[in-house]
């Protein structure tokens, strides 16, 4: 089927963000191995490498929204409906690369809880490389009238807002201490990640 030209930017800046996903799951489970082997050089290479995938996750949904809104209404949102796709509640929650994600993070909560000194300051950019994910899944949301609207998956209340409790909940796994500063909380009014040339101002 001939995709438009706004449905052929989210289908592939979809596929550009679950590849940086899948690489982060590779990267997570190696962390965990080298950690739990005491390698602490090796372990914070990969927590290294981690912290950029998930960069590189948020410069892609950010990418995925690069078109007007209104293509969002009537080319895109429609393309993720019934006949399109099978399901009436169509999610990011439904993907296999999120729910290997959310395993491993909890199984590293407590072992984030925990770090070894050396290990807190990649963490620390770790979370806020998080936290500039969610900003830019927010801002793409919101960009799309999510503030207004509920997402396929949760009508009644507002993406927007969901968004904003998933990311709280993220949040409390893979910082469990709390240790990155409020200032920097998700629901940051300040814009999307990477404001200065953000795709989302087009
Ligand atoms: C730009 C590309 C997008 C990608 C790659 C993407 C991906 C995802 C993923 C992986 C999740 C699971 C989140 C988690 O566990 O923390 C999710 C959930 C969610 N996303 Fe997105 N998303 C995108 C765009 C949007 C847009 C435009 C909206 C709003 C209009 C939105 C609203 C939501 C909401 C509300 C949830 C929570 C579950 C649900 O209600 O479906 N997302 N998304």
């Amino acid at each position: 089927m001939m995709l438009t030209h706004a449905q052929a930017i989210w289908k592939g800046f979809h596929w550009s963000f679950f590849l940086n996903v899948q690489g982060l799951i590779i990267c997570l489970n190696r962390f965990e191995e080298r950690l739990n082997q005491g390698q602490l050089d090796e372990a914070n290479t990969e927590l290294q490498t981690a912290t950029v995938l998930m960069r590189a996750s948020g410069a892609s949904m950010e990418l995925a929204g690069s078109f007007e809104r209104d293509r969002y209404e009537t080319e895109v949102r429609t393309s993720m409906k019934p006949p399109q796709v099978q399901s009436d509640n169509f999610s990011g929650l439904m993907s296999w690369e999120h729910a290997a994600l959310m395993k491993i993070w909890k199984r590293l909560q407590p072992l984030f809880a925990n770090l070894p000194e050396a290990l807190t300051e990649q963490h620390q950019a770790f979370v806020q490389a998080y936290m500039t994910l969610a900003r830019s899944h927010r801002a793409v949301c919101d960009k799309f009238g999510g503030s207004d609207g509920g997402s396929l998956r949760f009508e009644r209340s507002g993406a927007v807002e969901t968004l904003d409790k998933f990311g709280q909940s993220r949040l409390g796994l893979i910082d469990p201490c709390k240790t990155v500063s409020e200032d920097t909380r998700l629901t940051d009014q300040s814009g999307p990640a990477h404001a200065e040339h953000s795709v989302l101002e087009s």
